[in-house]
């Protein structure tokens, strides 16, 4: 058997002891499976005292994760520290110049430097693996950097934050608040460590950025990204949306269009028949159309220690049963100089059906108003459905939703502007746009 492989983990949270506990579970059957044995040499966390049921007796400590990737005695470090700054990035920064392997679960520091790193890597003739930064244990990166090799990808779409997920399911299934739902997220060890990296939708921010250039070969480009959260959706939403068919998810989308690519990130109504629409709490799934293999849906577990520690396990095993000094597979798809530039898509040419709920004055000519300034934009109506706003009284203001037809973003901004212009209604208008699965 050949020499063991030598691995450096900086971050020992959640995925971290997870990871340290399966290596060391599963040592023998790892290094039968990997030709050599995996050993822990060192590890860095901030605090050492914590008890993390973990026998790490025989590691090297470094308080400084910096200088455990410049100095250790090592092949591969595992960054599992997150965070888009220091010392994450100086640490895999440090690791990388000096040719080390590295393995990070970190999307923020992909979708900022990820290019950058790319190229150092490539540069150094060492891997860089990052499954575990995308949908947790769904190997998406896999899948687009290498299966889907050869195909032309025409849109990659997926739940990916298991908290935001896991919060609308729960306010769907059980009709509780929103807040309550995310302080369960969070004792269950799903969010980051500030939330708000979640539900305002930064997270699937970060790793659409990646999916979209392993998809298209465009530069990384996570400041272009059209992005709501779901702090807004309420229960009134999800009820509205289960009467007229739909489910409500947060998505990550990136689509080829004739203008360029668009990257979006928003609450999206999915069809209650999707398969994307039963996908449930933690769950994440993605969602790759291509032309040679048409549409590949893959759904797994998208948070916690478990499954984010197997996919930073498949590429620490990856780096095991690699030929010593080969780089086969280029970080990004592609060789990081041969990316593209990344063109955006303007979301006003955005096209979809749209949801729009208003809460109106209860009074002649609202009904007939509204469609007047759907008329006068061409936007097409699926549905349309006026309800009590809360008590079957004729004074009370009342609801009105509309589900339209495939139209253009400019369009229904156009008209929704109108509408309030007219003054007839009660508080803001709630508009969310409807994502629909290929046609099989
Ligand atoms: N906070 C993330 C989520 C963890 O909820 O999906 C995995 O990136």
């Amino acid at each position: 058997m050949s020499d063991a492989l030598k691995i450096g983990i900086a971050g020992l949270g959640t995925v971290g002891s997870a990871l340290v506990r399966i290596l060391q579970e599963r040592k023998e059957k790892l290094a039968v499976t990997c030709g050599r044995p995996i050993t822990i040499t060192a590890v860095s966390a901030r605090d050492r005292t914590r008890d993390r049921g973990i026998d790490m007796t025989t590691t090297a400590w470094f308080d400084d994760p910096v200088e455990l990737a410049a100095k250790a005695d090592i092949d591969v470090f595992v960054e599992l520290m997150g965070g888009a700054g220091d010392p994450a990035d100086a640490a895999v920064r440090a690791a990388l110049s000096r040719g080390l392997h590295v393995v990070t679960a970190n999307k923020a520091l992909l979708a900022r430097h990820g290019v950058e790193l790319a190229k150092m890597a490539e540069e150094k003739g060492a891997l860089l693996n990052f499954e575990a930064a995308v949908a947790g244990g769904i190997p998406v990166i896999k899948a687009l950097r290498e299966s889907l090799t050869g195909n032309a990808v025409s849109r990659v779409y997926g739940i990916m934050n298991g908290t935001c997920n896991y919060i609308l399911t729960k306010m769907q299934r059980e009709g509780l608040s929103f807040a309550e739902c995310l302080k369960e997220a969070q004792r269950l060890g799903y969010a980051e460590a500030d939330p708000a990296f979640d539900i305002e939708g930064n997270d699937t921010a970060h790793k659409l950025a990646i999916l979209t250039t392993l998809a298209f070969g465009s530069q990384i480009a996570p400041d272009d990204i059209y992005l709501e959260g779901i702090t807004n959706i309420s229960i009134e939403d999800i009820r509205a949306a289960e009467d007229l068919g739909y489910r409500i998810k947060l998505l990550g989308v990136a689509q080829r269009t004739e203008t360029g690519i668009e990257q979006r990130v928003h609450p999206t109504m999915v069809p209650l028949d999707s398969v994307i629409a039963q996908v449930d709490g933690v769950t994440n799934a993605v969602a790759i159309e291509s032309d040679i293999l048409g549409e590949l849906l893959m759904v797994g577990p998208g948070a916690g220690g478990n499954a984010t520690a197997s996919a930073v396990l498949g590429d620490i095993a990856d780096i095991a049963k690699s030929r010593p000094g080969a780089q086969d597979v280029p970080v990004l798809g592609r060789p990081a100089r041969e990316l593209e530039p990344y063109r955006r898509a303007r979301m006003r040419s955005h096209e979809g059906g749209y949801f729009i709920r208003m809460t109106v004055e209860d009074k002649a000519g609202v009904f007939a108003g509204i469609a007047t300034h759907m008329a006068e934009n061409r936007i097409s109506l699926e549905s349309i459905v006026q309800r009590p706003h809360k008590h079957v009284d004729a004074a009370e203001p009342k609801t009105i939703i509309l589900v339209t037809h495939a139209t253009m973003e400019d369009a229904v901004r156009k008209a929704v502007a109108a509408i309030k212009g007219d003054g007839y209604l009660i508080g803001e208008p709630q508009v969310i746009r409807i994502e629909r699965p290929r046609e099989a």
